[in-house]
C-alpha cells in the first residue's frame, strides 16, 4: 500500500486513490493524505485502507468517495439502518459506539488546544447512553411524493430529497407508527403532500412529541393550508391505534419557507400541550416548545452543569441564553436568585410558566439579547456570583464575556453544542483572567457527529 501511495504524483480529480485514513474531520469523515494533499471521506474509519475516486479537489483540500474498504477497521459495525447510506439523519452508524465516543472526545481535544490555545485543560471522556438508539423524544420529518408513493423520512445529505423510511432508528418508535397511519390515510381519503417547488399540496410534516417519562404523546401535521379534508378520520386513527395520545394538533405554515412549523396551531383534538419531567421538574410543551430531543442525556448533561456550579444556596446567578429556563429551574433550588436572559419572547413566556408550574419563586425572566440585558442587569447593580451560558452554535458575544469577567464571578459553567466556538470563547476568557479547569463531553445525538460540552471556568 505504501508502495503505491509513494508512487502517486498527480493529484487528479476523477482518479481512484488507495489511501489509509490517518484521524477523522469534524463530521467524523476519514481523514488522509496523498503526498501531504489533505483528501475527506465520508464512511472511512481511522486505521482502514480504503479505495476512493477524487471527486472535489480544492485548493487545500480534496474530497474523496469511498468504493472500497480494502483493510476495515476493527471499530467498524455494519449500520443497523438500511436507508443509513443515503439518509441524512444519521453519519456515524458504521463507528462501533465506543469508536463515536472517542471520536467526539478527540474531536474536544483537538479544537481546544488548536483554537482555544489551552493545553492544560481536563478533558474527560465523552458520556454516552447505554443504549444510543430510539432516544428522540421528537420525531419531525417532511412529507412529499413521487408519483403515487407518499414519501416521509430525512432529507438526503445536502438535499431536499426526501429518503422514505419505514422505520428510523434513532427517534422513538411510536413515529413510526404515526408515520405509516399517516401515509395510509392520505392514501385512502387522497390527500395530497406538499410540493415546495410549486408550493401546493397540504401536508407538509408530521411531528410526533413525546414524554419521556409521562409517555404522553402529541401528534402535529404541519398542513400547508387551514383546510384540511378528512380530519376526523385522521383523529380517529391516530386516537384508535397510538396508545397515549393525549394531544392532535394542526399547525399550518402558509409560507414558502424551510422553518418547518407556523405560527398557527389549531387542537383538533385532546391537549394543546404534552406534558414531561426533568430530574424534579415538570414541563409542558407545546408544538412550538424548545424541549431538548434526547431526554436521558439532558439530566446528566445539566446534572454535570449543576455540580460545576457549586451552588451553596447563597449565589446569585445568571443563566444566559436560558431558552424555556430548564437550566434555571435546575439553578433555583440550590442559589438565592436566578435571573435568566433570552431572546425569544414566547420562550420565557414558556419560562415563567415552568417556574410557576414548580413552585419557584427566585427565578426571574428576561426578554432580550444577553449581550445587552446582562450588562443592564449589572448597570442596576446586580452581581452574579456564578454564570451558566449555553449559547447557540455561534457562541458568545465578545461583550458578553468581557462585561461578565468585570464583576468577577467566582465561577463560569459553559454548556455548548459547538467545540469549536467553545474553544475560541474559552480562549478569550483565559485572556479576561478565567481558566479553564475540565470539560465534559455529553453524547446527547449517538450516531450523528454532535457533541455536547459543558465547561468548568474559575477565575484565576
Ligand atoms: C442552546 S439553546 C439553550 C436553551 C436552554 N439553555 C436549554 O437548555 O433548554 C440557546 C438559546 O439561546 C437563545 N439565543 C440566541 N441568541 C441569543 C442572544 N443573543 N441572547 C439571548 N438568547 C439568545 C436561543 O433562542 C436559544 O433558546
Amino acid at each position: 500500500m505504501s508502495k503505491e501511495i509513494k508512487n502517486l504524483i498527480n493529484i487528479e480529480k476523477n482518479k481512484d486513490y488507495i489511501v489509509k485514513i490517518e484521524s477523522y474531520g469534524h463530521e467524523g469523515e476519514g481523514v488522509a493524505k496523498v503526498e501531504g494533499f489533505t483528501i475527506f471521506i465520508a464512511g472511512a474509519l481511522k486505521g482502514e485502507v480504503v479505495k476512493v475516486k477524487l471527486i472535489k479537489v480544492n485548493k487545500n483540500y480534496g474530497v474523496g468517495k469511498l468504493l472500497e474498504v480494502i483493510e476495515p477497521s476493527e471499530k467498524r459495525v455494519k449500520p443497523i439502518c438500511g436507508t443509513y447510506k443515503r439518509c441524512g439523519g444519521c453519519n456515524l452508524q458504521h463507528y462501533s459506539y465506543e469508536e463515536q465516543l472517542n471520536f467526539k472526545t478527540e474531536r474536544v481535544k483537538n479544537v481546544i488546544s488548536r483554537i482555544g490555545k489551552l493545553e492544560d485543560v481536563v478533558i474527560h471522556n465523552t458520556l454516552g447512553m447505554e443504549n444510543p438508539y430510539n432516544y428522540r423524544n421528537k420525531v419531525q420529518l417532511p412529507v412529499g411524493a413521487t408519483g403515487e408513493e407518499i414519501l416521509v423520512g430525512f432529507y438526503a445529505p445536502r438535499s431536499h430529497d426526501i429518503i422514505n423510511m419505514d422505520k428510523c432508528y434513532i427517534q422513538d418508535e411510536v413515529g413510526d407508527k404515526v408515520i405509516e397511519i399517516t401515509k395510509q390515510w392520505m392514501k385512502k381519503f387522497k390527500i395530497s403532500s406538499y410540493d415546495e417547488k410549486s408550493h401546493s399540496g397540504i401536508i407538509r410534516h408530521i411531528m410526533v412529541r413525546k414524554g419521556f417519562k409521562t409517555g404522553e404523546i402529541m401528534v402535529v401535521l404541519v398542513t400547508r393550508s387551514e383546510e384540511l379534508p378528512h380530519k376526523q378520520e385522521f383523529v380517529d386513527l391516530i386516537k384508535e391505534n397510538i396508545n397515549g395520545v393525549v394531544s392532535i394538533i394542526q399547525n399550518i405554515n402558509k409560507e414558502k419557507t424551510n422553518v418547518i412549523l407556523g405560527l398557527q396551531s389549531l387542537t383538533l383534538w385532546g391537549q394543546d400541550h404534552i406534558s414531561d419531567y426533568i430530574g424534579e421538574f415538570k414541563f409542558n410543551i407545546s408544538p412550538l416548545s424548545f424541549f431538548q430531543v434526547n431526554p436521558v442525556q439532558t439530566e446528566v448533561l445539566y446534572g454535570k452543569a449543576l455540580e460545576y456550579a457549586g451552588l451553596t444556596g447563597e449565589e446569585t446567578v445568571f443563566d444566559a441564553y436560558c431558552g424555556t429556563g430548564t437550566i434555571s429551574l435546575f439553578l433555583s433550588k440550590r442559589a438565592k436568585e436566578v435571573y435568566g436572559v433570552e431572546i425569544i419572547p414566547q420562550a420565557i413566556e414558556n419560562a415563567k410558566e415552568n417556574a410557576r408550574t414548580n413552585g419557584i419563586t427566585n427565578a426571574e425572566f428576561i426578554v432580550g439579547k444577553s449581550e445587552e440585558e446582562i450588562p443592564r442587569l449589572i448597570a442596576q447593580g446586580i452581581k452574579a456570583d456564578v454564570v451558566v451560558v449555553d449559547p447557540p452554535r455561534k457562541g458568545c458575544e465578545e461583550s458578553l464575556l468581557k462585561a461578565l469577567s468585570e464583576i468577577k464571578p467566582k465561577r463560569i459553567v459553559y454548556v455548548s453544542c459547538d467545540p469549536a466556538t467553545l474553544a475560541r470563547d474559552l480562549g478569550v476568557l483565559d485572556g479576561l483572567g478565567y481558566k479553564t479547569l475540565e470539560i465534559q463531553p455529553v453524547d446527547m445525538f449517538p450516531q450523528t457527529a454532535h457533541v455536547e460540552c459543558v465547561a468548568l471556568i474559575e477565575k484565576k
